[in-house]
């Protein structure tokens, strides 16, 4: 087997690219900043540092969407731009596997598999594979076994539930809420009840540094925002209290929609989720706590990872790489959709 092989998790918010030459995982924010709408002028993390404090001329944008592809042009420009920056071999003719979310239509499937089917990089093949079965490999677990496994993966836009046994997904759900929902509501409950607007990266340090599952987090961050009133810049103090009364209603629903999926788990698997707990991945499954929360609403062993937000793209990894795993990739060349 060749080694020309690439592993690609195109999330919401950071890229996760995996080269087999380097055996190593390129994760940088996926982030675009255009000039006259459609030139890049730099991507990935440099990109990012840009947003919130680029001038009019410059545009920051983010082109997944929800886990979908929002800017295919500009997102097929700039991943052949990093790519031939950073990837140490030869990308003519270089396999690639790309991960989809599920629950998306075949015409978004498609999209991902376009962006390198159809792209200068002329690929000798490119595969797709779905995120929560890409997920449970990555967390080294066999999912070719008759045994029922459920992976909760809170990202940036999306927060997936799945329950996989026998290689395939029996049941799913593509929630529309994750890290940047939970920063929003970390914003809007600054500026109702403290009278500060702060930006979005503020938020997410807050949701990092001080965000719970439970309360009773008394850990204090000194935060920079601008004040409703006077107008002025001005530091305050938040404590974890604070962002836990934020985000708490986002992780409920979370919560909620965990539950209704347990609801409707066939028996069988049933007892096999509560043998083997469940394992949430995914960067926002960070929140400290957060384990002891589903723990608390489940009644059932919470998994964790390291790097979890890693997860599916070392997933990817293994699916090319061993012969065991590669029926769980397919290939959409033979469709047409119009
Ligand atoms: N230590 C942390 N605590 C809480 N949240 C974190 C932490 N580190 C990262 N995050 C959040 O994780 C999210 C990114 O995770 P991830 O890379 O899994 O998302 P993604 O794959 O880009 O998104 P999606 O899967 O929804 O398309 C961001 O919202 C980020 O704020
Ligand atoms: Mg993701």
């Amino acid at each position: 087997m060749t080694n020309n092989v690439y592993g690609i998790d195109l999330g919401t918010c950071n890229m996760k690219i995996y080269s087999k030459v380097t055996n190593k995982i390129l994760n940088e924010k996926n982030t675009i900043a255009l000039v006259n709408k459609n030139q890049i002028y730099a991507c990935g993390d440099a990109a990012y540092a840009m947003y919130e404090k680029a001038p009019e001329a410059i545009q920051v944008t983010f082109p997944v969407v929800g886990g979908v592809i929002a800017d295919f042009n500009n997102l097929q420009a700039m991943l052949q731009l990093y790519l031939e920056k950073n990837a140490k071999g030869r990308l003519r003719g270089a396999e690639f596997i790309v991960a989809v979310p599920t629950d998306i239509t075949e015409v978004e499937k498609k999209a991902f598999f376009d962006m390198f089917f159809r792209s200068k990089l002329k690929p000798k093949s490119v595969l797709l594979c779905e995120k929560p079965i890409a997920d449970a490999v990555g967390l080294g677990l066999d999912v070719n076994e008759p045994t029922g496994i459920m992976i909760v993966d809170i990202g940036a836009d999306t927060t997936e539930i799945s329950v996989i046994s026998l290689g395939g997904l029996v049941l799913s759900v593509l929630l529309h809420s994750g890290g940047n929902k939970i920063d929003e509501s970390i914003i809007t409950h600054v500026k109702r009840n403290y009278n500060l607007v702060i930006g979005q990266k503020t938020a997410q340090s807050m949701k990092e540094q001080l965000g719970s599952g439970i309360p009773g987090n008394e850990d204090k961050m000194i935060v920079v925002g601008r004040d409703v009133v006077s107008g002025l810049p001005i530091e305050m103090e938040m404590s974890g209290g604070v962002v836990y009364e934020a985000i708490k209603d986002n992780l409920n629903s979370i919560c909620n929609s965990i539950k209704m999926i347990l609801e409707k788990t066939p028996p069988e698997l049933a007892r096999d989720i509560i043998h083997s707990g469940i394992y949430i991945t995914g960067g926002s499954s960070q929140i400290h706590d957060l384990d002891q929360l589903f723990n608390q609403i489940t009644g059932m062993r919470i998994n964790t990872c390291e790097e979890p937000d890693e997860c599916v793209v070392r997933g990817l990894v293994k699916i090319v790489s061993d012969s065991k795993y590669k029926h769980l990739a397919f290939s959409m060349k033979s469709k047409i959709l119009i």
